[in-house]
């Protein structure tokens, strides 16, 4: 494949799924930070985006992930919170996922908001996994820090693979009910066509090696198309937050998941009365594996492509919307581009 991997950009995740079952400790896992030690009552109240490149999904994953194999630039992360009070926070993480995962604690399997997710999943045609989460705590669980499923499967006594089974097997039923046909993932063939269930536990990061290579291969053999996009057209995004920044006043953290944003560019943001158009002051970008929601230094930079979670520094932000759309206007007639962000 002789394609520019510089044009296809990273594919987005959203993690969906109820209160407590384990949505950030799965991605703290992944980026070995500890996001969840600075949320107010371990609830999640803010989507995040954290963005993590190829070389580390290979690095977590191992065998299982061969860097060559791929010429997609990684996966970004969209948390969502699990709270019944958050259905519009889980709806635009819904939305501008491109795939998702949903998060279901094996020893509480479907709750409320996991029916809900499946709802969001469900009417925008997003197509997910599902992570079988705190498989640790079957009873006499015996734990093999960051091993693949099978390896740690095999390590168990008959007991307790007995029980793993039967919660997974509750699970696949719970999503026959919903009118998913699924099945654990490696008897997964089309994935298009069926969920594939991939059990995991954030807190010993068992499973999450398949968990990282069914993401990459799903996105890479499904999403490709879609992936394909003119890197240097002019940005597209959603807002995730208004927010106070010190020494910039208000800011917009947005998800852009087409073409550039430029440190000079003129952009239209979606506003409470009007769409608001203004010049980019600052781009404020926290580090790679870092948490947009919890960094509080960024880095400024001249120039970032889809997809990335970014903070925008401009003026006149006061009334912009969370949930509104970004767009760039660059080279094209201002009056057209105000015109599609009052249409969306
Ligand atoms: P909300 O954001 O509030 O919806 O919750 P969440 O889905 O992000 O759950 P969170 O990651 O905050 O985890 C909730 C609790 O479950 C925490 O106490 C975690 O330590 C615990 N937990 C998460 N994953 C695992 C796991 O795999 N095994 C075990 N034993 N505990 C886990
Ligand atoms: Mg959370």
């Amino acid at each position: 494949d002789t394609r520019d991997p510089t044009s296809l950009r990273t594919p987005i995740v959203a993690v969906l799924g109820h209160v407590d079952h384990g949505k950030t400790s799965l991605l703290d896992k992944v980026r070995g930070s500890a996001v969840i030690e600075g949320e107010a009552g371990a609830i999640t109240q803010h989507i995040g985006a954290t963005a993590v490149p190829l070389d580390i999904v290979s690095s977590i994953a191992g065998d299982l992930v061969n860097p060559e194999d791929f010429d997609l630039p990684g996966l970004l992360f969209i948390d969502t919170p699990g709270h019944h009070s958050f259905t519009t926070l889980r709806s635009r993480g819904g939305a501008l996922a491109d795939i998702a995962i949903l998060v279901v604690d094996v020893n509480d399997g479907f709750q409320p908001q996991t029916l809900e997710a499946l709802d969001i999943l469900r009417r925008s045609e997003t197509p997910f996994i599902v992570a079988a989460n705190k498989i640790d705590t079957v009873p006499g669980w015996n734990e093999n820090e960051d091993s693949p499923i099978n390896a740690t499967y095999e390590s168990q006594s008959d007991r307790v693979q007995g029980r793993l089974d039967e919660q997974l097997y509750e699970i696949i039923g719970n999503l026959s009910d919903e009118g998913f046909s699924a099945d654990l993932y490696w008897r997964v063939q089309n994935f298009q066509r069926n969920v594939g269930v991939v059990p995991v536990s954030a807190m010993t990061g068992e499973g999450v090696p398949d968990l990282l290579a069914v993401m990459m291969g799903l996105s890479q053999r499904y999403m490709k198309e879609e992936m394909e996009i003119d890197v240097a057209g002019p940005g597209v995004g959603t807002v995730l937050e208004v927010k106070e920044e010190k020494g910039f006043g208000k800011t917009v953290d947005i998800v852009l998941y087409d073409g550039t944003i430029k440190a000079d560019d003129q952009i239209v943001v979606g506003g409470q009365n009007e769409p608001i158009v203004t010049d980019v002051r600052a781009l404020l970008q926290p580090r790679p594996l870092a948490e947009i929601r919890t960094e509080s230094r960024f880095e400024k930079v001249d120039e970032v492509g889809a997809a990335a979670g970014i903070k925008v520094a401009a003026p006149d932000l006061e009334d912009a919307m969370a949930g509104a759309p970004v767009r760039v206007v660059r080279d094209r007639d201002l009056e057209h581009v105000v015109h599609e962000v009052e249409a969306e």
